[in-house]
Formats: structure tokens, C-alpha cells, sequence
């Protein structure tokens, strides 16, 4: 009987020891959060789910990101601000929230920048790019990847043919010093809203337009109260995935390397998602019935000739660099070739 009792005990033990040893090996160290303002199916969403499980899978579960959509955390503004604190570990937030105190990184969302998008990505994934991550330090972030946000183009709800139909239109912008100017230099009132508010921002009336790209425009339903989008792509405002400078600090090396990689392997991942979601909602908004109206190259330059104050007052210390990229000599050096 003493030796069925002893069987059993042992038996017990062993199971405990493996039980213990199988949660020493899924233990994680590190949850982490990340917050992203889009819902769920959005490209950039799906960036950032992609980022996470990289994450997961090549530190064996040792570091858990733990991504929120949809503005569950807050604004972009507020976002950014936790995360100086670290409050917040983790986001994919547009470049125009993070950008206002430096200059280096305004340079990167001035209009009329890049002439469409191979150009946007020969500087972002070139030694700009790179300089530009860096520069995040001075604002307490770690730029970690350049996500792709397409173009931005005004919609409304009375078309806007010409410049002189936005004279005295209340356009929503984001939270930025330099999108509020913008607006008023064309002669339209600037007014912030939240990305999450804007639809009914539409409803109420308080705007009368917004600028943003074709799959902000279709997947917040924005084109069904704002039927006219007037194809301006005026900026190219890139969205970033940045971490926290304090929650960077704590983490091994060997982690912060795999987080490198694991966000720049889903910002090509994302790069892709996107080009297939801008096809569709463009042809979404067009089938639904909406005005694309095409400005014509003479309107365009001449707003293009209305914002170059924005240069000086914004880059002043950069305009080389600016002539540099507008010029098209960057030379493409690294990730996406
Ligand atoms: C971009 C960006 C969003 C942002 C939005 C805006 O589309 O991807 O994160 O919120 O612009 O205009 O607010």
C-alpha cells in the first residue's frame, strides 16, 4: 500500500515540475501596450497586429504587445503624450501630431514635398528617413518605422473646383501647428477635430470639409456626408510606429533589436496592405456616387504658391534639404528596395 502511496506522490511531483517548467517557458516578461487610432481592419491596424506578432513569436513570448484600435487610449496628441511619461509603451500615430517642436521632422509633412509616393519612400527609407527616426529623441519617443498614409486631398460638403470656393470654409484639421496655417493661408478657417469625431463633426455642421486620404475618407464613412473630394494631394503626411524613450530604456538590447526589426518588417507589410486598400476605396467612394473632382494644374500651383510661407516659418534651417528633396537626387539606401 506504502509503495502506491509513494507511486502516486511522485507522480504528483513530476506533474507539478512540468507544469512549473511549462510556465517558466510562456512566462512573458514584458506586457506591453500599443495604441493605434484606427479600427481594427484598417492597413495600419493590421501593421500593428502584424508588429505584435512578430514580437511574440521571436522572443518566444517573452514580450507581449498588446495593441488597442480605434482611439481606446485617447488622441493621437494624448497618445504621444503618455507615452513621454510611459504611460503608453507603444502607438503608430501620424507624423503631424509629433512633428510641431521639430524641424527635422516638419520637413518630412511639408505640402508639396514628393511627387507622389516611390518618391515619399526613396527619402523615407533613405538616410533622411533614418535621420528623421532619430530625431524623435528630442521628444522623448524612439521612432521605430515609416508606415505609408497616402496622400491627403480636401473633400466637403459643396465642391471646391478652385481655391477661391474654399475662401471662408471651415475645414477640419489634425492637431498641428502647421495644418492650421496651411488652411488659413489658403483662406479657409482651420478648426481641429478628432480623427474619431469627424463624421459627426459632418453631421453637426460644425465643418464644412477636411483633408485627408481615399481610405480615411471611405472607412470612416466620411463620403457619405461629404460627397465631393477634390483631388488636391497637397502633403503626404506619414504615419510613424514609435515607442516610448522610457519604457526603450528598461528593455534588454537583445528585445529592443527584435522590436527594431519586427517594426520595420510590418511597415513593409503595411506598405503593401495599403496599396490594395487605396485601389478600393477610391473605387468604394466612386461607385457610391461621389464627385472626384481633378484640380487643374493652374489651381494647383497656385496653392502651391499660397503655402510657401509655410517653409520659412516651419524649416527655415532646412531649405537646402527641402530643394534636395524636391529635386528628387536622395539616393535610396536601405529597407523596401
Ligand atoms: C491619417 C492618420 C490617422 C490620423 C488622420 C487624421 O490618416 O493615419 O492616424 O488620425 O490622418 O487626419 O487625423
Amino acid at each position: 500500500m506504502k509503495k502506491w502511496i509513494l507511486a502516486g506522490l511522485c507522480f504528483c511531483l513530476a506533474l507539478c515540475l512540468c507544469a512549473c517548467a511549462e510556465l517558466e517557458t510562456t512566462e512573458p516578461e514584458y506586457v506591453l501596450t500599443y495604441a493605434e487610432n484606427q479600427p481594427q481592419n484598417y492597413p495600419t491596424s493590421l501593421g500593428g497586429e502584424r508588429f505584435a506578432e512578430l514580437v511574440k513569436q521571436r522572443t518566444n513570448s517573452k514580450v507581449i504587445i498588446q495593441v488597442k484600435y480605434a482611439g481606446e487610449y485617447g488622441t493621437d496628441e494624448e497618445v504621444a503624450e503618455q507615452m513621454r511619461f510611459g504611460g503608453i509603451d507603444f502607438a503608430r500615430v501620424s507624423l503631424a501630431v509629433v512633428a510641431d517642436e521639430v524641424p527635422m521632422l516638419n520637413v518630412l509633412q511639408m505640402p508639396f514635398l514628393y511627387k507622389d509616393a516611390a518618391h515619399m519612400w526613396r527619402v523615407l527609407d533613405g538616410d533622411i528617413g533614418k535621420e528623421a527616426l532619430g530625431a524623435f529623441q528630442e521628444t522623448g519617443l524612439v521612432g521605430l518605422s515609416w508606415y505609408d498614409s497616402g496622400a491627403r486631398s480636401f473633400y466637403s460638403t459643396k465642391p471646391i473646383n478652385s481655391i477661391q470656393d474654399l475662401q471662408g470654409m471651415t475645414v477640419r484639421v489634425q492637431n498641428s501647428q502647421l495644418a492650421m496655417d496651411m488652411v488659413t493661408l489658403l483662406g479657409a478657417e482651420p478648426v481641429y477635430v478628432d480623427h474619431n469625431d469627424v463624421y459627426y463633426a459632418f453631421v453637426t455642421r460644425k465643418i464644412d470639409a477636411a483633408e485627408n486620404n481615399w481610405p480615411v475618407y471611405q472607412y470612416m464613412e466620411h463620403y457619405l456626408v461629404a460627397k465631393y473630394y477634390t483631388v488636391a494631394e497637397h502633403t503626404r503626411v506619414p504615419d510613424v510606429q514609435i515607442a516610448s524613450q522610457r519604457t526603450w530604456e528598461i528593455l534588454p538590447e537583445e528585445y529592443r533589436d527584435i522590436i527594431l526589426e519586427c517594426a520595420q518588417e510590418s511597415a513593409l507589410y503595411q506598405r503593401n496592405l495599403w496599396v490594395r486598400n487605396d485601389i478600393f476605396a477610391r473605387a468604394t467612394v466612386i461607385d457610391s456616387g461621389c464627385e472626384i473632382i481633378h484640380l487643374d494644374p493652374e489651381e494647383k500651383l497656385c496653392f502651391q504658391e499660397m503655402v510657401q510661407p509655410l517653409y520659412k516659418k516651419y524649416c527655415s534651417d532646412y531649405l537646402d534639404l527641402i530643394k534636395t528633396i524636391q529635386n528628387d537626387t536622395v539616393v535610396k539606401t536601405s529597407a523596401g528596395e
